[in-house]
């Protein structure tokens, strides 16, 4: 791997104002400039989204094996769907997620965070440190997505550890010793969800009898669910780590929003441009095409750059700096943009509103003692922890 496509593992944001807007980085055909990834975005015809769950690292024979052994199979449902099934299960899911839906959470997620603040303050207060990620950010979104679709009732750190299992397997550089112990814990949590989908009720009874009656089959019903469970909870989770981490390196903005000098709606909406946990998302040529001037042969893959596009200066005033509801602020494209875009923005926006309002009083008087790590990640940033004292 040349130096150019290991950075590209490391939360890649991308080159500075100068950079072309198209360039090749091994097979990847990276596009950095915000109008040139909304383009792609906008055009499926193009860039299909075929590889978007591709794994980086190909899988091994033995992996491959494994895979096999626990019935794995992941068909084109949502992020990965070009095909004609796509509209129906994504229409299916969206009002599983219907802003009324989530906005019903809201009070319940409030209570439960608040009380979380009385613990963690008072643990502050005593001096000991605090771990935010896992005392906020690691199960609370898991929670209320647990509330708007019937999940498997395991173990909060048994579906952590297949989610983180799955980013990795897919979007990280491995060894093949490292994918195969990967491929075992999916593989089992691909059976589990497999079994509880079966008889389940709710969005996968949807699912089921959609499925059956249209020509598709459980892998669909299981390969929804599984996407679900993964970009459902892990996406917001970091979301909230890597903010608050912002937030406490910036203290004058916690400060600022307990004054009601600014609103949280805009702190979320500049810390989703600045700080998205979602770093690039593939999409894939589907005939010659020419992109910002460069062609690009049929069936390359296009490393979109979300994070980069959100720092383009031609669309931000002040494209480094955290500056809630700054000209430009909104147009970040985090969540994607077209025939796919994130079916869970409302549910992340409510979640990460929530939470910051009511942790704001405790970020700005934080002080960061064990930074997160980021291991390597195609797309994902991964924050493992962010312990505070006071
Ligand atoms: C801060 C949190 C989140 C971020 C940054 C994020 C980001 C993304 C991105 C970049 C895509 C691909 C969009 C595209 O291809 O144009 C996507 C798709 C998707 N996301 Fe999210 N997401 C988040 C939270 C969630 C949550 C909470 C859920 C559900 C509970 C969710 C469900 C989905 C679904 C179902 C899709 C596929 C939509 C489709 O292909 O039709 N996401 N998300």
């Amino acid at each position: 791997m040349t130096v150019a496509e290991s950075s590209l593992f490391s939360n890649w944001i991308g080159p500075g104002p100068s950079d072309p807007g198209v360039t090749r980085v091994g097979d990847q055909w990276l596009v950095t400039r915000h109008a040139l990834v909304r383009q792609v975005l906008a055009d499926p015809a193009s860039f299909a989204p075929d590889n978007a769950l591709d794994a980086v690292t190909p899988l091994s024979v033995p992996a491959l094996r494994i895979l096999v052994r626990y019935g794995f199979r992941l068909p084109p449902t949502l992020a990965n769907n070009g095909t004609p099934s796509h509209p129906a299960l994504r229409g299916i899911v969206a009002d599983a997620l219907h802003p009324h839906r989530v906005a019903a959470q809201r009070d319940w997620l409030t209570g439960v965070v608040r009380r979380r603040v009385v613990t963690i303050t008072a643990s502050l207060r005593a001096g000991d440190p605090v771990d935010l990620d896992a005392a906020v950010s690691r199960d609370l979104p898991l929670a209320v997505l647990g509330r708007l679709v019937d999940l498997p009732s395991d173990e909060v750190a048994v579906v952590k550890r297949f989610s983180a299992a799955a980013l990795e397997l897919f979007w990280a550089p491995l060894t093949p010793q490292r994918q195969q112990e990967l491929a075992t814990v999916v593989g089992q949590y691909y059976a589990r969800l497999r079994r509880f989908a079966e008889t389940a009720s709710g969005l996968v009874s949807t699912l089921r009898e959609y499925a059956l009656s249209n020509g598709l089959s459980m892998d669909e019903v299981v390969g929804v669910l599984f996407f679900l469970l993964v970009a459902g909870q892990e996406t917001t989770s970091q979301f909230l780590t890597l903010l608050m981490r912002r937030l406490i390196a910036e203290p004058e903005l916690p400060a600022a929003l307990s004054a009601g000098r600014v609103s949280v709606e805009d702190v979320v909406e500049e810390g989703l441009r600045l700080e998205p946990p979602i770093v690039t998302w593939r999409r894939v040529t589907t005939r010659d095409v020419v992109l910002g001037g460069v062609p690009i042969p049929a069936g390359a893959s296009v490393l979109l750059g979300l994070a980069r596009a959100g720092r383009d200066e031609t669309v931000v005033a002040e494209p480094h700096r955290f500056i809630p509801g700054q000209r430009g602020s909104r147009r970040h494209l985090a969540f994607g943009a077209g025939a796919h875009r994130c079916l869970g923005a409302q549910l992340a926006r409510m979640e990460a509103t929530v939470v910051i309002s009511e942790l704001a009083p405790v970020l700005r008087r934080c002080r960061v003692i064990a930074e997160p790590t980021f291991p390597p990640n195609l797309s994902f940033r991964m924050p493992d922890r962010l312990v505070v004292t006071w």
